[in-house]
């Protein structure tokens, strides 16, 4: 399965991802390519290191979000990319990607959704002194964090953490999860694919 990661900042999660499939916790599967929408994001500087190649599309240089979409589909269809993995892309997936994607665009969120969704789930739940929160790996539909759960992992909160604590807990348990059923989800497209 070759499978296209969108990033839109560090990156930690695609390098994690490229890691696990070069170990092999994640089988048959090749990251065709990194999409990103910020010429700065430091995951490009991951990808060189990885010798994944990127492409930069600017989200503001075809007319708006339909156009934007339309140009990364030809990268997406150059590179036979099955499976879109949304890693820290901070924009909504509009109806372009939706309608050639469908269920086949998945997002890690750093929270126990439905519980604080949106930019800021770490800290929305330390601010809010939730007893718990987690991370989340779901399906992506055209809302914010809102498609079809795949699989979570809570964490209970210890009031006595900084913010920073809570952060590396959460991340470390996105870095665990996130290849975690990427692996069981390239394993299915796989399988369909030897049916066909
Ligand atoms: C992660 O916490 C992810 O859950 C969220 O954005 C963050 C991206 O971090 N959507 P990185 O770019 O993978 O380091």
């Amino acid at each position: 399965v070759n499978i296209a990661i969108f990033a839109s900042g560090n990156g930690s999660n695609f390098e994690n991802i490229v890691n696990a499939i070069q170990n092999g916790t994640i089988k048959d599967t090749n990251c065709a390519i990194l999409i990103v929408d910020k010429p700065q994001a430091y995951a490009i500087e991951r990808a060189k290191k990885l010798g994944i190649p990127y492409r930069y599309v600017d989200p503001k240089a075809y007319g708006g979000k339909a156009g934007y979409e339309t140009e990364i589909m030809k990268t997406l269809k150059e590179n036979h990319v099955e499976l879109i993995v949304l890693a820290g892309y901070m924009r909504f997936i509009g109806e372009v990607l939706l309608t050639n994607y469908p269920n086949r665009i998945i997002n890690i969120h750093p929270a126990y959704l439905p519980n604080f969704p949106g930019a800021h789930g770490i800290l929305d739940a330390y601010e809010a002194k939730a007893e718990f929160t987690g991370v989340t790996v779901h399906y992506v539909d055209e809302g914010v964090d809102t498609g079809e759960i795949i699989a979570q992992e809570k964490i209970m909160i210890d009031p006595a953490w900084s913010l920073e604590t809570l952060e590396e807990h959460v991340h470390g348990m996105e870095y665990q999860l996130f290849p975690k059923v990427i692996a069981q989800i390239t394993e299915n497209l796989n399988k369909e694919k030897e049916v066909m």
